[in-house]
């Protein structure tokens, strides 16, 4: 073995993931599609520990219970029936549970440094597919910039994977981050009792099945009006169906309404600018770089707004020599 040390970005999804097919195999029910992003970014060490059990030290703070049984149940997955034990430090560098994608970034940045600690060679898919062991979302940020994940078939999981798509616009991201703490209902409560629940769930899986080729398609085409009805209905369908389960989810806030409407006026008026939301409050707008900076000043005047961050396009998951 040997102290291994990843980085990755989170990403934010385009067309969302919400609905697994398999939960022990945290296989999704649906393709997405997600852009990865440089600001959320998560820095992770994994490296043997003398003791009779693994330990996390997530921003500087040591975590047990349900968290550390999570990264115990995933560093399995790699350390098969080698009887060492890890110590995980994780530092991201942004709020962490509450709806801005870490797991994402923090999945795939574990993936990556069990994978080196234990000194197995996998090809990008079955990094891909080990992250997303951790958390659906977290197979996309192996890659960078814009990822597709698709749903696969095979009953072991194996190609429920990302893959990397060569798409030529530029997008930059303006995350209106809303004052709340962690998230009530995480995404995987959310996502089952929304499957056995809503009586949308079956619309929403032939949705998304609709919005993935046209939203890749429109892209390709560097049709933006065309990606902003699809993205935002993407979006708004997503938790239409999370807000229909029995008791309802409803991650919006007070502000998240606000920062919607600040958008939509945006483009009336001709900003190429549209919004997405995951499992929390925060409104995420995508702009082409050269208008980043106006959407980010025009999401901030709200009381509920904590801070707006700005991102780029990120790079994929990968090795570095040490925590910075
Ligand atoms: O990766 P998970 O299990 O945290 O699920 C992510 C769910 C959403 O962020 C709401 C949507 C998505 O596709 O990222």
């Amino acid at each position: 073995m040997r102290v291994a040390v990843a980085t990755a970005c989170a990403n934010i999804a385009l067309v969302k993931y919400w609905g697994k097919r398999d939960a022990a195999l945290n296989t999704p029910a649906a393709g997405s599609l997600s852009l990865t992003l440089d600001r959320l970014r998560t820095f992770t060490t994994v490296e043997r520990i003398d003791a009779n059990a693994d330990a996390l030290v997530l921003d500087g703070v040591a975590v047990e219970g349900k968290a550390l049984a999570r990264i115990t149940k995933f560093v399995d997955l790699v350390r098969g029936d080698d009887p060492a034990r890890v110590r995980v430090t994780s530092l991201n560098t942004f709020p962490t549970a509450a709806g801005l994608a870490s797991s994402a970034s923090a999945f795939a940045a574990l993936a990556v440094a069990t994978a080196d600690a234990f000194e197995r060679t996998l090809t990008p898919t079955e990094l891909s597919v080990l992250a997303r062991r951790g958390s659906g979302s977290a197979a996309r940020s192996v890659f960078g910039g814009w990822a597709k994940m698709n749903a696969g078939a095979a009953p072991d999981g194996s190609d429920a994977a990302a893959e990397p798509l060569e798409i030529g616009v530029e997008l930059a991201a303006a995350i209106a981050v809303a004052n709340a703490g962690e998230k009530d209902v995480g995404s995987t409560d959310g996502m089952e009792l929304t499957r056995e629940t809503s009586p949308y769930h079956a619309a929403w899986i032939e949705t998304v099945e609709r919005d993935l080729p046209t939203a890749i398609e429109a892209a390709r085409a560097e049709d933006l009006d065309r990606l902003a009805t699809i993205v935002e209905g993407n979006c708004l369908a997503m938790h239409a169906n999370a807000m229909a389960a029995r008791p309802g989810i409803l991650y919006f806030g007070p502000s998240t309404l606000w920062a919607i409407d600040v958008v939509r006026k945006l483009r009336a008026a001709g900003t190429p600018v549209f919004f997405t939301i995951d499992a929390g409050p925060h409104v995420v707008a995508f702009t082409p770089p050269a208008h980043l900076d106006a959407v980010a000043e025009a999401l901030i005047d709200h009381p509920e707004i904590a801070t707006v961050l700005t991102s780029q396009m990120g790079e994929g998951a990968h090795a570095i020599e040490a925590m910075p």
